[in-house]
């Protein structure tokens, strides 16, 4: 149901935007959270005719390094259970670089957040949200004003991650995100939170005093 209801936001987003000769700009999540939300997108796609040509997307995340045509990439992810499924042009879809050379990360991540600056911002932003409050990659500590950047992921975010890899070793260390300031700037944010697991993090990041210490608590401080 939440996941039909959040599909149903993006939907009427991007047909008020096409009726305008707009175009709309999504920010996407990875994880296990937003399967369903593109499941239903696919969905409206086949079944209701929702078009994607007048959509830009710019994911949070992606492991780091990480190829592009890995099984484990959030790229692989994307393409396989919704890009490849619609009739998003390809050129309009971003996801970090997991293959930047360290030395190139900088300016990598100044233009990566030029780009969505230069697509007129985004219109709405899909999160999910780790059992430590992360939003994107932004783990516990991560600073209000962080722009998109390479962060080291927390311990117990490879541990929850784990599961799709062999080994807790094979989880990459690091990985490039969108920063706070990144998913504050979007006009409109709608975080995803399903089950028991996630039950204490919300209750902090809707109760809790704002605190880079749980980075979604931050969200109280957006309009929208
Ligand atoms: P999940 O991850 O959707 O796989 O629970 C969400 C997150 O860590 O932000």
């Amino acid at each position: 149901e939440g996941s039909v209801y959040a599909a149903g936001v993006i939907a009427k987003i991007i047909r008020e935007k096409a009726e305008k000769g707009e175009k709309a700009v999504i920010g996407m999540a990875t994880g296990s959270t937003p399967k369903s939300l593109y499941d239903e997108l696919v969905r409206m796609h086949r079944e209701e005719g929702l078009s994607f040509k007048n959509v830009i997307t710019f994911n949070l995340d992606e492991y780091y390094p990480m190829e592009a045509d890995s099984i484990h990439s959030y790229h692989y992810f994307m393409r396989k259970i919704l890009f490849d499924k619609i009739d998003i042009d390809p050129k309009n879809y971003h996801i970090p670089d997991g293959m930047v050379p360290k030395d190139q990360i900088k300016k990598y991540a100044a233009e990566y957040e030029k780009m969505i600056e230069d697509a007129g911002g985004l219109d709405l932003q899909i999160l999910g949200i780790g059992q430590n409050g992360h939003i994107g990659f932004n783990e516990p500590g991560s600073p209000v004003y962080s722009k998109t950047r390479l962060i080291t992921l927390d311990n117990n975010t490879r541990i929850a991650n784990s599961a799709d890899f062999s080994t807790l070793s094979d989880v990459p260390r690091m990985a490039i995100t969108m920063g706070i300031n990144s998913i504050m700037n979007a006009r409109e944010i709608l975080l995803m939170a399903w089950g028991e697991a996630k039950s204490n993090a919300i209750k902090k990041s809707v109760e809790g005093k704002p605190t880079e210490e749980l980075p979604a608590t931050l969200l109280q401080h957006h309009y929208n």
